[in-house]
């Protein structure tokens, strides 16, 4: 009961009715007090972004959170994690280059991603796609990123990690083409485009967009089963409230929790296991 202070405040930050109250009760002491369940399935974990990544994983873990999967996506944090990921029973890693590495990966590079993606607890490729936000000066060299590293998944038989920005459709277009699964990670588009990627067989990454006021999420995903949906941070960025604006970490994979439950009006436990259930069933934990 020590952390009973620690709920109040909460509570109190929150400023929430007793239903809200209630699903807090449930999610601190019967969900993270138990050890957690929550798989935050995308996140960041820089010494650039971090000044002691041990406190971190401690304070993440202490939150509930079961396992964290590391987006390793340019070649130097790629070396990082893997010099970090045997430390933690709990870290997983998905590795591939974003789409704003574009212009710097050469073929050997390629070689290398294939080789570490045999290495233990590397369980998926990513986050590889197209980002016309960052760059459209270089599309068609993003586009090739993109299939090389699509045919490297399928060769592979290993999920992807999906980053689109302002490029829903050639992204649609091109994982067309391959036998691939994974997840849309950071989904933020329409309706429609949440059912085409759920018809191909991809799960939506949510996260602490879905908190934030106005966010057009809140309404798309009424509309859409939990069955379609894994958690994610994306930490160190897109921290959702009630702490917005700060570093964004795993621990707080929780109020992406409390949201999904207010919107579908479900218990905040049945959201983790439905997700969790989800996470496990794409990545192959057990082998890695
Ligand atoms: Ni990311």
């Amino acid at each position: 009961m020590e952390n009973k202070g620690y709920l109040i405040n909460e509570v109190g930050i929150l400023g929430g009715n007793d239903k809200v109250k209630t699903n807090l009760f449930y999610l601190f002491y019967n969900c993270c007090k138990r050890g957690g369940e929550m798989i935050d399935t995308h996140c960041h974990l820089s010494k650039d972004d971090y000044d002691d990544i041990d406190l971190v994983i401690k304070e993440n873990k202490e939150a509930g959170v079961s396992k964290m999967i590391v987006s390793a996506c340019d070649k130097k944090s790629m070396l990082e994690i893997i010099s970090l990921k045997d430390k933690y029973d709990f870290l997983y890693v998905t590795m591939g280059y974003h789409p704003s590495e574009a212009l710097s990966v050469i073929d050997k590079d390629l070689q290398d991603l294939k080789k570490n993606l045999k290495l233990s607890k590397v369980v998926g490729v990513g986050e590889i796609g197209l980002d016309y936000y960052y760059s459209k000066e270089f599309i068609e060299k993003q586009k090739w990123l993109f299939e090389e590293q699509l045919k490297i998944a399928q060769e592979l038989d290993m999920p992807v990690v999906i980053h689109s920005r302002d490029a829903t459709l050639d992204t649609i277009n091109i994982l067309k083409k391959y036998s691939v699964r994974g997840i849309i990670h950071c989904f933020s588009g329409s309706l429609e485009t949440a059912n085409i990627y759920i018809k191909m067989g991809f799960y939506l990454g949510i996260g602490g967009v879905l908190t934030f006021k106005n966010s057009k999420l809140k309404e798309i995903i009424k509309s859409l089963s939990l069955d379609n949906i894994v958690l994610e941070t994306d930490s160190p960025y897109l921290t959702p409230v009630p702490y917005r604006g700060k570093k964004n970490s795993s621990k707080y994979l929780k109020y992406v929790v409390l949201e999904l439950a207010s919107i579908k009006e479900m218990d905040p436990k049945d959201v983790i296991e439905i997700t969790t259930r989800n996470a496990n069933s794409l990545f192959d934990f057990n082998n890695k």
